[in-house]
């Protein structure tokens, strides 16, 4: 079993974004049931809300259904409740390593490690148009399989 939070900045965009990337291709690879997935944000601007429409519009375009989740913070208990916490940015992951009780042994990692290109962060698409919310899906998409392949050898 292994448990994994995604955060971003509002949990309205990129993380919601990588929760149901990542449900989706565990499920068709037979990982649903080793695998406990959610996601979170830094920030409390979005609390209960529903992911950005447009996040929304570009998953589905992609066959993801981001309808049903709701933005909740990053709380203390998460560092004890998750094995690892995926940053989808430097700033993320700063904040992240901040808030780390010392006591926590969850592994703090960026998103982008387990992607093909040296690129770090997947650029926040809040302010920006809809090409940024493809992006978004690609790099997730890209990252989402190579952590699947790191699990899969820790799993199995
Ligand atoms: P996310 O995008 O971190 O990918 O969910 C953002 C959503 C909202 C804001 C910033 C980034 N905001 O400033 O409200």
């Amino acid at each position: 079993m292994r448990r994994i939070l995604f955060v971003c900045l509002g949990n309205i965009c990129r993380s919601p974004t990588a929760e149901a990337v990542f449900r989706q291709r565990a499920g068709q690879l037979g990982l649903a049931d080793k695998l406990l997935i959610d996601s979170a944000g830094t920030g409390d601007w979005h609390l209960g809300k529903a992911p950005d429409p447009r996040a929304i519009a570009a998953a589905a375009r992609r066959g993801y259904d981001l309808s049903e989740l709701r933005a909740r913070q990053v709380a203390a208990e998460d560092f004890s409740a998750f094995d690892i916490i995926v940053a989808m940015d430097t700033q993320n992951l700063q904040d992240l390593q901040a808030l780390q009780p010392a006591s926590s042994s969850s592994r703090i990692e960026l998103m982008l490690s387990y992607g093909e290109s040296t690129q770090q962060d997947v650029p926040d698409p809040y302010y920006g148009g809809e090409a940024g919310f493809e992006r978004v899906i690609d790099l997730i998409e890209e990252a989402s399989d190579g952590l699947l392949n790191t699990l899969v050898r820790e799993l199995c």
